[in-house]
């Protein structure tokens, strides 16, 4: 037997990930232990859960990877060279191979904090490094279904790399081409990002979601002044736009008199039509950039299959967009998309790249089991800390208590739900997830305002089970992991229950886009998640049951959490979010709680509790 454990930290979201025999095992993100949204601290919890799943001491590990090569020194330096430039781009060149020598000290910096899981680890030499986007690659390639594929990964910037396309083939990943730093559709996207005045690193999603609202008027003065833009899809920003010198500025002076506005103080200023023409915008180009690559690397090297990584392949718009250009015969997407997947990539990459494992590829879907790689609690466990926490609730058996939410859920009634082990990587996929009905016209702005705090026009994800996706959306492929967006159909046909054909006589319904209001979008486009049986049999079921009621085979899914928290991770977590917010129900295995019969005195002042992201 043979175990690794990947690491990813000191930039942000730290993570760990353990490996056996090449089987992933378990894996989770430090900020839901410590909940520190994004939380870049070296990951203790994140690594002393993966260790206390599988009963192993740190000591016992057989090899640790840490994500990228020499860390904290790079990140002083970038910030050296981001307070400074462009005079600094010199000294900061210059300072590479010192920089490169220091390795051993930060193998050390690693070696101290892995001693306090285990005073009886004692083997620095366990300790191995992958590079960045070699990380994300594997973690984008080996639990793929694919023999064969091109990985794409683009992200900020990991060492020097931004965007990196390799060819994976069996168990070896061969890279290609890079662009490096500072050229970078990361860094280009989270200046709009900063520009609109949202927080760079967590606003990116709010772009995404504001773009549809305008239209891309400056698309074109993006790509004659900001980026270079080539056909390969390669390309080079013009730095004279870019200022990020004290890390609060990303852009400058210049980039505001091009677009005629400042920078927009959210404190003080609201969202104007201009900023959503700037997403619109932003958005256009980068989906340009994403189609140009795909596109002549699928020419090149003639392969059917993508995978992809890195925080800009969690933008699911543009995904959408490759998916529809039919470029490739299939897609694959790292749940983990982000630096926190890195961990996994990392320890993939050892086994396969370094240990020259063989690889299986499966036979059905893929080695991510849904992603569900977290925590779970049992029934004991469960009844403890809901006691401890003085919690009334009842418990009911598997069947019924899927009878009693779906009931529930087409009440009108928003739901905490909390099942089986938790999702690793960004997106809440129906263990630590909200829930609702998205037939409902009120829902979108209740959940906004009500539940999870934050802006009314952010957009919530349908779950649809699998084997009905096409019949909802311009969607023919799976989406288990909510990276893919596609259009909600024009007319959707709804089979009716056997008393409603009776009552009616015809067999199905004719209705509009409009019958799920919850989570179409504004341009009719829906972020989609499939749900499986093989990964979620229980949601599943649920979404199963709703249909059997409604005739609707989709929910409205959001992170269990608010703004600015992490998605919950215990059941403690969960109490404490259902008591802060207007969910009407949590449920936590086969346990009720309905916030009607829980004890006012426990109720939270939860609304101003996290910072705002
Ligand atoms: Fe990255």
């Amino acid at each position: 037997m043979t175990s690794i454990l990947g690491i990813s930290a000191f930039y942000h979201d730290s993570a760990a990930a353990l490996i056996i025999d090449g089987k992933i095992i378990s894996a989770a993100q430090e900020e839901r232990f410590s909940r520190k949204k994004h939380d870049p601290r070296y990951p203790y919890n994140a690594v002393q859960f993966v260790l206390n799943y599988s009963n192993l001491k740190l000591s016992e590990i057989d090899h640790i990877v840490f994500f990228e090569k020499p860390f904290l020194k790079f990140e002083r330096l970038l910030e050296t060279y981001l307070a400074f430039a462009p005079k600094g781009f010199a000294s900061f060149s210059m300072s590479m191979p010192i920089w490169l020598r220091e390795k051993l000290f930060q193998k050390k910096f690693l070696f101290d904090q892995l001693k306090r899981h285990d005073k009886n680890f004692k083997d620095i030499n366990k300790i191995n490094f992958s590079e960045h986007h070699y990380s994300h690659a594997a973690s984008a390639f080996y639990p793929s279904p694919f023999k064969e594929a091109i990985i794409l990964t683009l992200d900020g910037v990991g060492e020097w790399a931004t965007t990196t396309v390799a060819v994976g083939r069996e168990n070896r990943i061969t890279m290609l081409k890079e662009i490096h730093f500072p050229h970078s559709i990361g860094l280009l996207y989270s200046a709009f990002t900063y520009y609109i005045g949202f927080k760079v690193n967590s606003g990116e999603y709010k772009v995404m979601g504001l773009a549809p609202y305008g239209l891309p008027k400056y698309k074109d003065l993006i790509l004659k002044e900001i980026i270079d833009l080539k056909d390969d899809g390669s390309f080079r920003l013009n730095m004279k736009y870019f200022n990020y010198a004290t890390g609060l500025t990303m852009t400058n002076k210049k980039f505001s008199k091009l677009f005629g506005e400042k920078v927009r103080d959210p404190d003080k200023e609201l969202l104007t039509q201009f900023h959503m023409d700037i997403a619109a915008s932003i958005q256009a180009v980068t989906e340009e950039i994403v189609i140009r690559l795909t596109t002549s690397i699928s020419k090149e090297t003639q392969i059917k299959n993508l995978c992809m990584a890195g925080g800009v392949a969690l933008n699911c718009v543009a995904n959408g967009k490759i998916l529809k250009k039919n470029i490739f015969d299939d897609i694959w997407l790292q749940p983990a998309a982000g630096d926190a997947g890195g961990s996994l990539g990392a320890a993939l990459a050892f086994w396969y790249q370094e240990l020259g494992n063989k690889r299986k590829v499966p036979k059905n879907g893929d080695e991510m089991k849904g992603s569900y790689l977290g925590p779970s609690f049992n029934e004991d466990e469960i009844k403890n800390t809901l006691d401890n926490l003085g919690a009334k609730y009842e418990k009911q058996n598997e069947e019924n208590l899927i009878i009693t939410i779906a009931n529930e859920l087409k009440k009108e009634k928003t739901i905490g739900w909390f099942q089986g082990r938790m999702e690793f990587g960004p997106r809440a996929l129906g263990a630590r997830s909200i829930i609702a009905d998205p037939r409902s016209d009120k829902m979108q702005k209740e959940l906004n305002l009500k539940v999870k705090f934050r802006e009314s026009f952010r957009p919530f994800a349908p779950s649809v089970l699998a084997e009905e996706v096409s019949d909802w959306f311009d969607l023919n492929t799976d989406s288990p992991y909510m990276l893919l967006v596609a259009n909600v159909k024009k007319n959707i046909q709804i089979p009716m229950n056997e008393r409603d054909q009776k009552l009616f006589g015809i067999e199905k319904l004719n209705i509009k886009r409009s019958s799920i209001p919850a989570v179409t979008h504004i341009d009719y486009s829906a972020r989609i998640q499939t749900v499986h049986q093989e990964t979620n049999q229980r949601y599943h079921k649920l979404l199963k049951k709703f249909k059997e009621i409604t005739g609707c085979p989709l929910l409205v899914n959001t992170s269990f959490n608010v703004r600015g928290e992490p998605i919950v991770c215990s059941i403690e977590d969960s109490f404490r979010c259902f008591m802060g917010t207007n969910l009407d129900i949590l449920v936590c295995e086969n346990f009720i709680l309905y916030k009607e019969k829980q004890n006012k005195d426990l109720l939270q002042d939860y609304k101003n509790k996290f910072e705002l992201d």
